[in-house]
């Protein structure tokens, strides 16, 4: 089969890397692909978001099955123009992407279907979001309405923080027409974890549970960023724990979608967190997670492929998915200055000196010349397996080691969060 991935990040390199493992991939593509994605496919220079051109080039070239990766073209409708032109593709529709477009919608959604999440309000004016703030204790959490590349969400610990933005995201716009609705939420304390479920209108299945780290620096300390680092399985989600999301969040999302006339296919991300009175729902994404994927994919024996296919036949019922017991573990290498500014164009040394049990799946990189320069925040994705979480992380520092460019910058402390559980 021919098989067209959409993305350019370390997520969509994973795909690519596991879907080429199944026998039954003929040829793979990915658009717009990077300078890592180019050793394992063919990268054609369309954007994520260029739905004409990705359909036009998937009729031209016989595509038998798309795997999309970024959140921007499924809440475009991408999965919707696809189908209609008969192409299978792995996603949910525009109907049901709602679930990551909308804060509003996502909220509302749950409230009608009994999920459990923080206490909200929604407001699509500065005015009553502002009086609308009376009724939370602070810390407060703001969240701009529409896509905001994750950074639409603010926790305020005053009423002034909370004012500045709710007036930076209504007012201001800064996040654009994202911004015209907000949500104002209560602040949950507890431990996140990430819960994948891959979904064919009906039927789910669970991936192993893994645990990002949000903030840019060790001990999460400082700006909230897309990433910097993954671990697979997190000790946090007992099997119970798993049981309980899968039956409070992950079904009832399935069905209650059902319900309201749409089937949600593809991915369904649910950011956890796990407070003193039971797992609750940060948010819903509707595709899988960076750096999640790096940490959960390769534990993955199953054909990556067989599985898509199933999701979008609507065959999961009868599915099953085969794990490596072993941890894995993703430690994201960023440009110095991300989640701010920070330069491109560095050449990047010593991949291939890395030992060869570490995988390095490349985010923002290209080809100039040749030579493999940084061409984005996120960078690369240096990642290890190993007998235990402990093991997984040594070795995946031993990779991390193997590698320089100018201002490159890591957190030391992926994974041991999991380390104080086990
Ligand atoms: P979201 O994009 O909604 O996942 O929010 C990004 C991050 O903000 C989450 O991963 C949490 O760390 C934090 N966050 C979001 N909502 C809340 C909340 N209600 N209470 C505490 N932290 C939150
Ligand atoms: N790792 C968080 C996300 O993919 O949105």
């Amino acid at each position: 089969m021919k098989v067209l991935v959409v993305g350019s990040g370390g997520r969509e390199h994973t795909l690519v890397w596991k879907l080429c493992q199944s026998p039954k991939v003929s040829a793979i593509y990915c658009a717009p692909g990077n300078g890592g994605i180019a050793a394992l496919a063919e990268c054609v220079d369309i954007k994520a978001d260029d739905i004409d051109g990705l359909l036009a080039f998937a009729c031209k070239t016989d595509i038998d099955c798309v795997v999309v990766g970024p959140e921007v073209p499924l809440v475009l409708g991408i999965v919707d123009v696809f189908e209609k032109a008969g192409i299978r593709i792995f996603g949910p529709s525009k109907a049901a992407a709602r679930l990551e477009g909308s804060k509003v919608f996502a909220k509302d959604f749950m409230a009608r279907h009994n999920i459990p999440t923080a206490r909200y309000a929604s407001f699509d004016s500065y005015e009553a979001a502002v009086s609308g703030l009376d009724a939370f204790v602070l810390p407060v959490v703001v969240k701009a309405d529409g896509l905001a590349a994750g950074k639409g969400v603010v926790i305020c610990e005053n009423r002034s923080a909370a004012e500045d933005a709710l007036r930076q995201i209504m007012t201001d716009r800064v996040f654009k027409e994202a911004g015209s609705r907000v949500v104002i939420e209560e602040f949950l304390s507890g431990e996140e974890a990430s819960i994948l479920a891959v979904c064919d209108g009906k039927d789910f299945l669970l991936l192993d549970s893994s645990q990002d780290h949000k903030r840019i620096f060790d001990q999460d300390r400082g700006a909230n960023t897309g990433g910097m680092g993954a671990y697979s399985p997190a000790p946090l989600v007992t099997p119970q724990l798993m049981t309980q999301i899968a039956g409070q969040v992950i079904r009832p999302v399935v069905e209650g979608m059902r319900a309201e006339g749409v089937l949600f296919k593809g991915i369904l991300y649910a950011g956890i967190m796990v407070t003193a009175s039971g797992p609750k729902v940060l948010e819903f994404n509707t595709r899988f997670g960076d750096p999640e994927t790096q940490a959960v994919l390769p534990r993955l024996k199953s054909d990556l492929l067989e599985l898509v296919l199933a999701a979008v036949e609507g065959r999961l019922a009868q599915h099953r998915l085969e794990w490596d017991a072993r941890a894995c573990v993703c430690v994201v290498l960023a440009a110095g200055g991300y989640p701010q500014d920070y330069a491109t164009g560095q050449k990047i040394g010593g991949l291939a000196d890395v030992p060869e049990d570490v995988v390095v799946f490349h985010a923002g990189t290209k080809l100039s010349g040749g030579q493999v320069v940084t061409a984005g925040g996120r960078v690369l994705g240096v990642t290890a397996m190993g007998d235990g979480i402990a093991r997984a992380i040594t070795r995946a520092y031993a990779g991390v080691a193997a590698i320089h460019f100018e201002k490159m910058h890591y957190r030391r402390d992926i994974g041991q969060k999991a380390l104080t559980r086990s």
